[in-house]
């Protein structure tokens, strides 16, 4: 489903990712862990083009959204062409970036109706089995500003889904999140997983590393330090540093 290959970001003279490659299979659910200015959110951003990589390529089920070429000179995929790749992947973020004057139920047909073109009566079903789905059906008419963090991450979700991706993609979907609400929006994650959504998440929740993730890829300064089954990672990780960030983390 993705293939990213060396992929470099600079921010003027700073590297925040140093020839970063992952691959991920259809259905796979990926976690990335790692320190604060690792290169996480970088590399989500790459993926869907919210950024521009500067050497590498990466291609989205079988399209190349950017290749470097033999003179090392990076070339992405035409405007249009660009669009539909990243059309494909989903992307929720730990801020919910809802529109604050839109209904959630509004929120969640926008993007389907605007970008795609999908008519009202098409969309409102699939938005409101959506919204169903993550357990708020209930608040369809409500504006966000009426909702708790946890069920504006949770609509943030069905509104991701509307678009119909083939993957999706969490940043730290649950750090802006009071304890007590992260439960609820990683069981809407979860069913995900249990659908086989293919999915890379970044975040600093281990249990849901440890349980959902297939994969679990430790990044720091830029570059993958190591990768395995949770399993390997979290009960005897071959790098020292990962030992020493996940001693810092676990509870
Ligand atoms: N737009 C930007 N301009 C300059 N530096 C940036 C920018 N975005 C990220 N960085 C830097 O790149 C590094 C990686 O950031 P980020 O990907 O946000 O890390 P993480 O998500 O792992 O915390 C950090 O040192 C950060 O300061
Ligand atoms: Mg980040």
């Amino acid at each position: 489903m993705i293939q990213a290959t060396n992929i470099h970001k600079r921010f003027k003279q700073f590297e925040a990712l140093k020839g970063i490659s992952l691959e991920v299979a259809k259905g796979e659910v990926v976690a990335i862990i790692g320190p604060s200015g690792s290169g996480k959110s970088t590399f989500l951003r790459c993926l869907n083009r919210l950024e521009m990589i500067d050497e590498g390529s990466i291609v989205i089920e079988g399209e190349e959204l950017v290749t470097t070429n033999a003179e090392g000179k990076i070339q992405y995929a035409n405007e249009p062409e660009a669009r539909l790749i990243c059309r494909k992947m989903g992307m929720v973020f730990q801020q919910f970036n809802l529109f604050p004057h839109l209904t959630v139920l509004q929120n969640v047909v926008e993007a389907p109706m605007t970008v795609k073109g999908v008519k009202y009566p098409e969309i409102l079903p699939v938005a409101q089995e959506l919204l169903r789905k993550v357990g708020l059906e209930d608040k369809m008419n409500n504006y966000p500003s009426r909702l708790s963090g946890g069920q504006k991450q949770r609509v943030a979700i069905a509104r991701a889904l509307a678009m119909k991706p083939d993957i999706m993609l969490f940043d730290e979907p649950t750090s802006a999140l009071d304890p007590e609400l992260t439960g609820e929006v990683l069981k809407a994650m979860r069913q995900l997983a249990e659908e086989h959504m293919t999915m890379i998440v970044v975040t600093h929740e281990m249990g849901f590393a440890r349980e959902v993730a297939n994969r679990v890829i430790f990044m720091d300064k830029g570059e993958i330090l190591e990768e395995g089954t949770p399993e390997e990672i979290f009960e005897k990780p071959s790098q020292q540093r990962t030992q020493s960030f996940l001693n810092v983390v676990a509870k």
